[in-house]
């Protein structure tokens, strides 16, 4: 499948992008070993969530879907997940394989999870180091996809300095120590979203934080309930790029999750000159919200602090995107993990660009990247969701048509992307394997 993208500006309107990813998932898990019922409202009823759902439900808990984006969980308790019968397939989710790892491994049975190509070739070994060291024992394709995990309860506690800033290896150990004999204790390099340790805190497990430390003790359950889920930032970030690229744009999204560690992105646009401003903050339980309103700015390059980079991890696609359209040159560093997302995104967004005749000089841990036009050409996602979707906006102002190819991948996290892009103005249709 592939997308052309005719040149037309964005508009001004109200929207409302999907559900947050990361926090859908957590609902799922953590309502499916929860005591009792949790509903959950403003779910992503896309791919990647969907086959966490299906996981579930192979593993015996009862999940019903009254509408697209509610889900209501009979929750199993802490030890009341069945045995899968097959394999779990995970699709194309990272965030699905390392934190239901990390769940697996507290289980007194043995399950294996896989997933599509993207994902199969996609580290784990950051996930099987530390749960080995508290007494799963997993067996994998060189640290690669499929896992077998053969799990064990009460599992050890540990205390892991983690090499990597990432969310899921601490969400993974945090599900882990939920069956830990005592106190697992998780220090990141950096602060990583921390919806894990809000949701468990909201259904009543004590998570302990003191900065990049995270400690809780094992043997606590969560309890089920009501939760909601924000609209997803790194979703919204994609709108918020169209209206400060397009010349007369004025764009209000609507209910965002603006948890602080989500939220480099707005701090990098503001700093390229991005005329983003925050309005309506609330909470949605546990998780801060607002509308965020956007304008058309001129944006300038510059050097992008990397002490930014944890908390914008996912949403370098666009910002490339936001570089390759400003004045001037824009530096980014401290990227190295863009190279194992579901693509090798330094490489695949330095090709990308370059085809749309844009300047790209890709370093092992970024890029620096020379603002200048969008030229017609044809591009590549390299299946990727953010890929695709940051190249897609890139083509609303180009000099004439863009056609990103391998588009399949825009629903594991932004079902409704071309729709609601054509509503803001924007011109996309979507075609079948064949390029014009
Ligand atoms: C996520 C964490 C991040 C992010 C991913 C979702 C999560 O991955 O890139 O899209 O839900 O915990 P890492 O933890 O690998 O950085």
């Amino acid at each position: 499948m592939h997308y052309t993208v005719e040149p037309a500006p964005v508009g001004n309107a109200a929207v409302t992008v999907p559900g947050d990813k990361s926090i859908s998932h957590r609902a799922l898990m953590l309502g499916a070993i929860a005591d009792g019922e949790t509903q959950v409202g403003g779910f992503l009823a896309g791919e990647d969530c969907l086959a966490t759902l299906d996981a579930f439900r192979a593993m015996g808990v009862a999940i019903e879907r009254p509408e697209a984006t509610t889900v209501r969980i009979t929750g199993v308790g802490r030890s009341g997940l069945a045995a899968p019968e097959a394999e779990l397939d995970l699709g194309n989710s990272g965030t699905a394989m390392r934190l239901m790892a990390g769940l697996l491994s507290g289980q007194p049975f043995d399950s294996t999870l896989t997933g599509d190509a993207s994902l199969t070739g996609r580290p784990m070994q950051r996930i099987i180091t530390p749960l080995k060291q508290m007494g799963a024992r997993i067996d994998s394709r060189n640290g690669k996809p499929p896992l077998t995990i053969r799990g064990r309860c009460p599992l050890d506690p540990v205390h892991y300095d983690m090499p990597v800033a990432s969310a899921q290896v601490k969400s993974a150990l945090l599900l882990a120590g939920l069956y830990a004999g005592g106190e697992t204790t998780v220090v990141e390099p950096a602060v990583t979203r921390d919806h894990t340790e809000r949701m468990l805190g909201a259904m009543g497990v004590a998570v302990a934080r003191d900065g990049c430390r995270i400690s809780m003790t094992g043997g606590q359950s969560p309890g089920g309930r009501a939760l909601s889920v924000p609209a997803d930032l790194s979703s919204a970030t994609f709108v918020m790029l169209a209206a400060l690229l397009s010349p007369r744009a004025d764009v209000l999204i609507r209910n965002v999750g603006v948890n602080p560690t989500r939220t480099g992105v707005l701090e990098i646009l503001k700093d390229m000159g991005a005329d983003l401003t925050l309005e309506n903050e609330a909470r949605l339980g546990e998780e801060p919200v607002a509308d965020i309103r956007v304008r058309s700015s001129r944006l300038t390059g510059g050097a992008v602090d990397p002490g930014l980079v944890s908390l914008a991890i996912d949403e370098f696609p666009a910002l490339f995107v936001a570089a390759a359209a400003a004045e001037g040159e824009t530096v980014f560093s401290g990227l190295e993990e863009l190279r194992v997302k579901e693509s090798d995104r330094i490489a695949a967004m330095a090709g990308g660009l370059g085809s749309l005749g844009v300047e790209v000089r890709e370093l092992a841990d970024g890029a620096i990247v020379r603002g200048g036009r969008f030229r017609s050409g044809t591009v590549d996602s390299h299946g990727d969701h953010r890929v695709a979707m940051a190249l897609a906006v890139a083509g609303t102002i180009a000099d004439g048509p863009v056609i990103v190819r391998d588009v399949e991948a825009v629903d594991t996290s932004f079902p409704g992307f071309v729709p609601l892009l054509t509503d803001l103005g924007a011109a996309i249709t979507v075609g079948g394997e064949d390029l014009p």
